[in-house]
C-alpha cells in the first residue's frame, strides 16, 4: 500500500506573497500573520512547512525575514508541524548549521528539517560579498554540504577533507534527536537530480505536469537505486481551490492579467543563472513563460486550480507521477489553507484509501 501524500505549504517570510501580481493577497510576511497560519496548517493537516531564505530580492519581496530563526519561532507557537527551515551553502558553512539545526531539534521535540538550497541569484551573492560559483560548483559544494551536515549529525570524531569543506576529528553534542532532521534539496538540473540521488532524503521540483514530473523521477530513482540511496519527491503548486472552475479560474486570470510585468521580466533576467545555466540547459525555469514566472517557483504548471474534486483527482495523479509531497502556494493564506483542509484535503484521503481497497480487490 502507498502512503499517504503528504502536504507542505510555503512560509510566506518573504513579502510580497508567492506571486509577482498587484492582486490583492490577504496574507502578510509578518511573525504574527505566520504564527496563526502555522496553527491553521497544522488543525487542517499539514505535514510541513517551508520556510523561504532570501538576502535581497528585485521581484517585489522587499522585505525578506530569516529563514532558521523564523522557523524556530513557527515551530514554539505550534504542537505537530514539521518545518523545514532554508539553509544556503555559501552564507552558511556546515558547522555552525549542523549546530543550530541540532539545538532547534531539542526545543522542538524533533520537528525541524533543512532545505539546502543552491543559489540562482547572482545578485544577492554579489550583495553580500559571496563568492559566485558556476552551477555545477554550486551543487557541489551543497553536496559536501550535506555529506558534513550527515557526518557531524551521526559520528563522532568526524573527519571530512572536501574541496570546500573541513572537519579534523569534530564531536557535535547535543546530536539533534533521532530521527535526525530531514534533508530537503531545490533545484531540478541534472546536478541537482543526481546530488539528490547521492545525499538528499527528499527532493523539492519546481511546479510541472504529471509528465514533466515523471521524466525527472524515473531518472532520480534508477540513480538513486544505483547508489543504493531512496529519494523522496516534493513537487510545488499553487493551489487556487474554489467552489466552482470558473471562480478559480477567473483568480489564476486577475492574478496573471495584474502580474507587475517589470518585477517578472527582472526575476526571469535573474533566473538564468538557475537551470538554464546548467551544461544540458535542463533545470528550474529552464523553459518557464512569462505566465508561468509569475507564481516564481512555476507553481501554476501543476494546474491546481479548479474545484475540490478537480484539484483532489490531479494531486492523485501527481502521486501516480511519483510525488511524495505536494508543496503549496496561495493566494490569501490563513483562509485557503483552512478551506484546503476543510474540503481537499479529506477528497484526497478518500480518493487514497478508494485506491488502496481497488488494489486488495485485484490481488
Ligand atoms: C521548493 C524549492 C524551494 C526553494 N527555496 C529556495 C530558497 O528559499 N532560497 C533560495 O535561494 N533558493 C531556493 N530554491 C532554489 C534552488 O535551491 C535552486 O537554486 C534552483 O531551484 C535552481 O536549481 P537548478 O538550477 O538545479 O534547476 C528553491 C527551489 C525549490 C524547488
Amino acid at each position: 500500500m502507498t502512503e499517504p501524500v503528504k502536504f507542505a505549504y510555503w512560509v510566506p517570510n518573504v513579502s510580497g506573497g508567492l506571486v509577482i501580481s498587484n492582486i490583492e493577497q490577504r496574507t502578510s510576511w509578518t511573525p504574527e500573520y505566520n504564527r496563526k497560519l502555522a496553527q491553521i496548517a497544522e488543525q487542517a493537516g499539514f505535514d510541513y512547512a517551508l520556510s523561504q531564505i532570501r538576502f535581497t530580492a528585485g521581484y517585489g519581496a522587499d522585505n525578506q525575514h530569516e529563514s532558521v530563526s523564523f522557523s524556530q519561532d513557527l515551530l514554539a507557537h505550534t504542537e505537530k508541524l514539521n518545518v523545514i527551515a532554508a539553509l544556503l551553502p555559501g552564507p552558511w558553512n556546515p558547522a555552525l548549521a549542523a549546530k543550530q539545526i541540532a539545538t532547534i531539534s531539542h526545543l522542538s521535540g524533533g520537528r525541524i528539517a533543512v532545505n539546502v538550497v543552491s543559489g540562482w541569484f547572482r545578485g544577492e551573492f554579489a550583495a553580500i560579498g559571496e563568492h559566485w560559483l558556476d552551477h555545477d560548483e554550486r551543487y557541489r559544494r551543497s553536496e559536501e554540504f550535506i555529506r558534513a551536515l550527515r557526518g557531524i549529525w551521526t559520528e563522532d570524531s568526524f573527519t571530512f577533507r572536501g574541496d570546500f569543506y573541513r572537519f579534523s576529528d569534530y564531536s557535535l553534542k547535543p546530536k539533534p534527536l533521532d530521527p535526525l532532521p530531514e534533508i530537503f534539496q531545490g533545484g531540478s538540473s541534472r546536478a541537482a537530480r543526481d546530488m539528490a540521488a547521492r545525499v538528499s532524503d527528499w527532493y523539492f521540483t519546481n511546479g510541472n505536469t504529471p509528465e514533466g514530473l515523471t521524466a525527472q523521477v524515473e531518472d532520480i530513482r534508477a540513480k538513486a537505486a544505483a547508489n543504493g540511496h531512496k529519494v523522496k519527491v516534493g513537487i510545488n503548486a499553487f493551489a487556487i481551490a474554489r467552489d466552482t472552475e470558473a471562480e478559480a479560474k477567473a483568480v489564476l486570470d486577475e492574478i496573471i492579467g495584474k502580474a507587475n510585468p517589470d518585477a517578472v521580466q527582472g526575476f526571469a533576467h535573474e533566473v538564468k543563472n538557475a537551470g538554464k545555466a546548467s551544461p544540458e540547459g535542463e533545470g528550474n525555469w529552464a523553459k518557464s513563460s512569462f505566465e508561468d514566472l509569475v507564481q516564481y517557483n512555476d507553481g501554476f504548471r501543476s494546474n491546481l486550480i479548479g474545484t475540490p474534486q478537480q484539484i483532489a483527482e490531479r494531486i492523485i495523479g501527481l502521486k501516480d507521477a511519483g510525488a511524495d509531497l505536494i508543496l503549496l502556494g496561495f493566494l490569501h493564506f490563513q483562509e485557503e489553507v483552512e478551506y484546503f483542509g476543510k474540503h481537499v484535503l479529506p477528497l484526497v484521503r478518500q480518493l487514497e484509501a478508494e485506491r488502496a481497497r481497488e488494489a486488495v480487490a485485484a490481488e
